[in-house]
């Protein structure tokens, strides 16, 4: 496993749209990998592709009973109730802002071998599932911001 760079704010790589993985091999277990070793390392609880340069639709998340979910052509299927909570992102250290979520989602992804699951998350969990999804659209925490 290696650390990677993680892609700054500012960088026009962060907003654009990430495609859809159609491989499902050694070279996605690899970045996945790496992935969450550089999570870790930064101590995130979420990493989305983009934000170390893959213009890809996948992304890590770490679950508030310390799970980690791999979530790969993620779709947000339903979305219910609302949430506000700060968020920060290790694309933007030292920003933090509060931000509107769906209190429950309905989750579609694909794991690391393309095997299809749907999960349904609520709390902190669909917070950080939401954050990463939203990388994948080009789309930041603080777009979402509030003001209490
Ligand atoms: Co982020």
């Amino acid at each position: 496993m290696a650390i990677r760079n993680i892609v700054k704010d500012g960088d026009p790589i962060l907003r654009k749209k990430s495609r859809i993985v159609t491989d499902f091999d050694s070279k996605l277990s690899r970045i996945l990998d790496d992935m969450l070793e550089t999570m870790k390392r930064a101590d995130g609880v979420g990493l989305a592709a983009p934000q170390i340069g893959f213009l890809r639709r996948f992304a890590i998340c770490e679950l508030k009973n310390n799970e980690l979910l791999e979530i790969v052509n993620p779709e947000i299927l339903e979305k219910s109730g609302e949430q506000i909570g700060p968020e920060g992102c290790l694309s933007c250290p030292k920003r933090s802002e509060d931000v509107l979520r769906p209190k429950r989602i309905k989750l579609k992804y694909q794991d690391r071998y393309g095997n299809e699951h749907i999960r349904e998350l609520e709390d902190f969990d669909a917070v950080v599932v939401s954050h990463e999804t939203d990388h994948l659209d080009g789309i930041l925490f603080y777009d979402k911001a509030v003001t209490k």
